[in-house]
């Protein structure tokens, strides 16, 4: 036995299970307004933050502390706390792309899912995202959407679509415009939005999340956006749509193969196809040492292999599945011919253009 090392795990162990419980109460504090209570207010005391969030005071203190004692607010004694510009930036504030209170949001549902997942590993199905009944998928519609809302509306149409050579000038002159797994369809508002003369057509198999579709266009004022349920009306396979999107779920579909083969038919003979999936490095050695891969399994675990296992024969790709190589594999397979890495940085996701 190394004691060194026994010293070092259990410490290890001993973090992981506290950020656990700093998770909760962070998802608390941003639930009840705490962290927007204490913004730009400078140092504040319990009663103060108490009193402007609507809450018990005493409660407010116990949980102002464990802020201090986790420092994510300060404590300058005399019973003042401080949140400070930049853990309010990133606590407090929800437009801003670096703030991450929205990455909590579904703390609890995920939490929940944990007495649903063993049967996963007994049985080799999963938990789809269409299976409302089971738990945890209503906080994972909410939880995409919020965490990923700031993203499409401040960048997607921005930086992401003028990297596709004269797709801007196609989409103002008017597309037809296909995103499958198209989620709480905010990309689908966001470029039926910015593009009115195209057709935006959203595919989805989550009947929460479809709801989520219709109430985001009509809330957004969009008229040329359309939203199917997959297992209702399927992608068309008539060569009609220029330009076809998947946002983070072709790693998630039980038959990427087949995804890729109704996107090829579906498409014009000279349209594209925009994937954005997660960055894999191809080997375990390699992903394990990514910033975001201890994020990434444990979001497999909990979401992403499930969606992707939830069929008997599931291709089950999981989160780091399908790195560049054995994507471009995936859409050639499917008749694709052209498939480029385009150069765009993101912490998590890779961006392939693919063509005919
Ligand atoms: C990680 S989420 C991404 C959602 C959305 N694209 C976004 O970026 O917010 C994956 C989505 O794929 C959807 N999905 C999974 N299997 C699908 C299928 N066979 N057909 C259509 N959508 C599917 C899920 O319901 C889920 O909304």
């Amino acid at each position: 036995m190394d004691e060194a090392k026994l010293g070092a795990l259990s410490k290890r162990i001993m973090g992981i299970y506290e950020g656990a419980l700093v998770s909760g109460m962070v998802y608390l504090g941003d639930e009840m307004g705490l962290y927007r209570a204490m913004h730009e207010q400078g140092p504040i005391t319990s009663d103060q933050v108490a009193a402007r969030a609507g809450l018990h005071e005493r409660f407010v203190r116990e949980w102002l502390s464990l802020q201090a004692a986790a420092g994510l607010i300060e404590y300058q004694g005399d019973g003042l706390f401080f949140l400070s510009p930049e853990a309010g930036l990133l606590l407090a504030e929800e437009e801003d792309l670096r703030s991450m209170a929205r990455w909590f949001d579904n703390f609890p549902q995920r939490t929940a899912l944990l007495s649903e997942i063993p049967r996963s590993f007994k049985t080799g199905i999963g938990i789809s995202w269409s299976d409302v009944e089971r738990g945890g998928t209503s906080g994972r519609v909410q939880w995409m959407e919020r965490l990923l809302r700031p993203w499409y509306e401040q960048v997607l149409v921005q930086t992401v679509l003028p990297e596709l050579d004269g797709l801007i000038e196609s989409l103002n002159d008017g597309s037809r415009v296909a995103d499958v797994g198209c989620g709480s369809g905010v990309a689908v508002v966001t470029m039926a939005s910015a593009f009115p003369k195209s057709e935006f057509y959203g595919w989805e198999i989550a009947p929460l999340a479809l709801d989520r579709c219709r109430e985001n266009a009509i809330q957004a004022g969009v008229t040329n956006a359309v939203f199917h349920d997959v297992r209702q009306q399927q992608l068309p396979e008539d060569g009609s749509f220029e330009f076809v999107t998947t946002f983070d779920c072709v790693h998630d579909m039980t038959s990427p193969d087949e995804l890729a083969t109704a996107i090829y038919n579906s498409m014009t003979p000279d349209g594209r196809w925009l994937i954005v999936d997660p960055t894999s490095k191809g080997t375990l050695e390699e992903n394990i040492e990514m910033p975001l891969a201890v994020f990434g399994y444990a979001a497999s675990v909990a979401g992403c292999l499930q969606s992707a296992m939830s069929e008997p024969n599931g291709a089950g790709h999981g989160v780091f599945g399908l790195p560049a190589p054995a994507m471009q594999e995936l859409t050639e397979k499917a008749g694709f011919t052209r498939f480029r890495q385009l150069d765009i940085t993101h912490a998590m996701n890779s961006y392939y253009e693919v063509r005919p």
